[in-house]
């Protein structure tokens, strides 16, 4: 397309609410003059307009839901038509659709607070059409943009893979990122704290990263040299594992399979099972087990309407069950995904509840995947690992991870249990299958990161390790205590990093922006993790102190 036939879209100032429907006759791509200084990405987006179709996207924001609304009854749609933000088509389309699934739009816009609102769209060609979208009052344009050359491009005759297209906009903590971006750009001077993506902060105990440095320098020397090593992990790091964390529950070293973390394991695990089992998820959860099964081609599509993907069992969890799904009214599923303490509600499951699990899983002939990754913030009664709970080795895998014990989310090692005892229908034992995953699309971790891993379970190590865990849930204290005191009902924070915070009847993006937009505190939305999440804010303690009590302040600044 030649760019004599873009025309320009502008985000105006002041609030035109339009009684028609956007109106794109005659415009085929229109080049959107963003503010550059408010351009994430430093480019200018092309919206590709077509004669019945625009779409844009807006993030959830104060404000949003209703300009969105009105935007909805302009085209003539019920409040329940498509969802409650984001997007819209002209009426001739007649259907909410995805900005992705068309792939005909290439911009997002972000709105945030204190722009000069930028409510009408408005489209001028050599015609001077002029097309006003509702919007936001108030706004910043982010743009995204494909280039002219990118889409003349060549394209190769090979199908996108259907099951990644099924993907919702993003994977949540890039989306987030990008906001902080946003954010960052609107705001250069300010004071930016996140805790947000839940990314460690404290720096890696040094008896840990001198004998990664040890066993990097003798990779230098010819008998310090080792090159490809045990697909399944260090014989005497999965030893160690199994008698630091498993001592007592009957799982051996030959059960434990080392890796370069939780989240590539979780994908394994996906690649393992297959397209053709059923899943249950914790909701809400963890992004990656709902992602990697839409990937792995076990769900259907998005449903927008209730916000969940066909073919998932979503398993409530919500502060009026405690956290713990209610499993008489759970379907019966395959794979049962189970993280606890759990990642973003930060509650942990009881003994009892997991007995619960465990028979829930046997008497269906399921198996469970246990996210343990921050077991080690765990403390009284309350198990560490599902193994503690008897007959698990016959019904449960166990992924586990050295991210937020040791500050390892960069240096990644982790590790799944798969106990020799867990057979398929057919008698199988899984293990081997999940050897052969390892074998085939794994060459093993780093062998310096398994030094380190080595490192983590001596006992200098262990107290290290245990000093930086006490760190963090100090600051989850700090967290906890402050949104207490503000009044707000507070989940979570006692078993792990996490704090969970009601803010009811409010949609969760609304609260992220508008923490935001005055605090410079990055959070993450509930919803993000789940439908059940929204209404939730998570707060992440994983931060330096001085950023934790200087977020606290301006939390109570902002609430009080
Ligand atoms: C519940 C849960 N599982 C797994 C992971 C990923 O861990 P890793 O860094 O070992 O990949 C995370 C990271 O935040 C997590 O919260």
């Amino acid at each position: 397309m030649a760019l004599s036939e873009y025309v320009v879209l502008h985000l105006d100032n002041g609030l035109s609410s339009t009684s028609n429907p956007p109106s794109t006759s005659n415009v085929s791509q229109v080049e959107e003059t963003c503010d550059d200084s408010m351009c994430a990405y430093g480019v200018k987006a092309r919206l590709k307009l077509t004669e019945d179709i625009m779409f844009l996207e807006i993030s959830h924001e104060s404000g949003a839901t209703n300009s969105i609304n009105n935007a909805k009854s302009d085209l003539g749609l019920g409040n329940d038509d498509g969802p409650s933000s984001e997007l819209w088509s002209t009426p001739s389309d007649g259907d909410w659709q995805r900005w992705e699934a068309r792939a005909m739009v290439r911009a997002v816009a972000l709105h945030s607070h204190r722009r000069p609102p930028p409510s009408s769209l408005k489209i001028e060609s050599a015609s001077t059409q002029i097309v006003s979208v509702t919007s936001k009052k108030v706004g910043v344009c982010k743009c995204i943009a494909t280039s002219p050359a990118e889409e003349t491009a060549y394209k190769t005759k090979v199908t996108r893979n259907g099951n990644i297209a099924k993907l919702q906009a993003g994977y949540l903590f890039p989306e987030i990122g990008r906001r902080k971006a946003a954010h960052m750009l609107k705001y250069p001077d300010a004071q930016v704290i996140s805790l947000g993506i839940g990314d460690t902060t404290e720096p890696i105990p040094e008896v840990i990263t001198s004998a990664m440095a040890k066993r990097a320098l003798g990779l230098s020397t010819v008998e310090g040299y080792s090159g490809y090593g045990a697909e399944q992990g260090e014989k005497q790091l999965r030893a160690q594992l199994a008698s630091t964390f498993y001592a007592n529950l009957g799982i051996e070293e030959d059960d434990i399979f080392v890796s370069d973390g939780a989240k590539s394991d979780i994908s394994r695990l996906q690649v393992l099972f297959g397209s053709s089992v059923t899943m249950a998820v914790q909701d809400p959860s963890y992004p990656a087990y709902v992602d990697s099964s839409v990937i792995i081609g076990q769900t259907g599509q998005f449903q927008k309407d209730i916000e969940k993907f066909a073919n998932i069992e979503y398993m409530k969890c919500t502060p009026e069950n405690d956290f713990f799904p209610d499993l008489s009214k759970v379907s019966r599923t395959d794979i049962i995904f189970f993280c606890s303490p759990n990642n973003p509600t930060g509650s942990a499951a009881s003994r009892e509840q997991l007995t619960k699990l465990v028979k829930f899983a046997k008497d269906n002939g399921s198996i469970i995947v246990y996210d343990s990754a921050y077991a080690m913030y765990v403390s009284g009664d309350t198990p560490k690992s599902i193994f503690e709970i008897p007959g698990a080795k016959e019904v449960a895998i166990e992924t586990a991870s050295f991210s937020k014990y040791a500050g390892f989310t960069g240096v990644r090692l982790g590790w799944t249990v798969v106990p020799k005892e867990l057979k398929y229908s057919d008698g199988f034992p899984v293990a081997k299958d999940f050897n052969r995953i390892v074998c085939t699309g794994f060459n093993g971790a780093s062998n310096i990161a398994q030094a380190g891993g080595l490192a983590c379970l001596s006992p200098e190590g262990l107290e290290a390790m245990h000093e930086v865990v006490g760190f963090y849930k100090e600051n989850t204290k700090i967290i906890v205590d402050t949104f207490t005191s503000l009044g707000f009902k507070v989940y979570g924070g006692i078993h792990a990093p996490y704090v969970w915070v009601h803010f009811p009847g409010q949609s969760s993006w609304d609260v992220f922006s508008e923490i935001l937009e005055k605090t410079h505190v990055v959070t993450t939305p509930g919803s993000g993790f789940g439908p059940a999440g929204e209404g939730f804010v998570r707060v992440s303690a994983f931060g330096h102190r001085n950023n934790v009590l200087e977020a606290c302040r301006r939390f109570k600044e902002l609430y009080k």
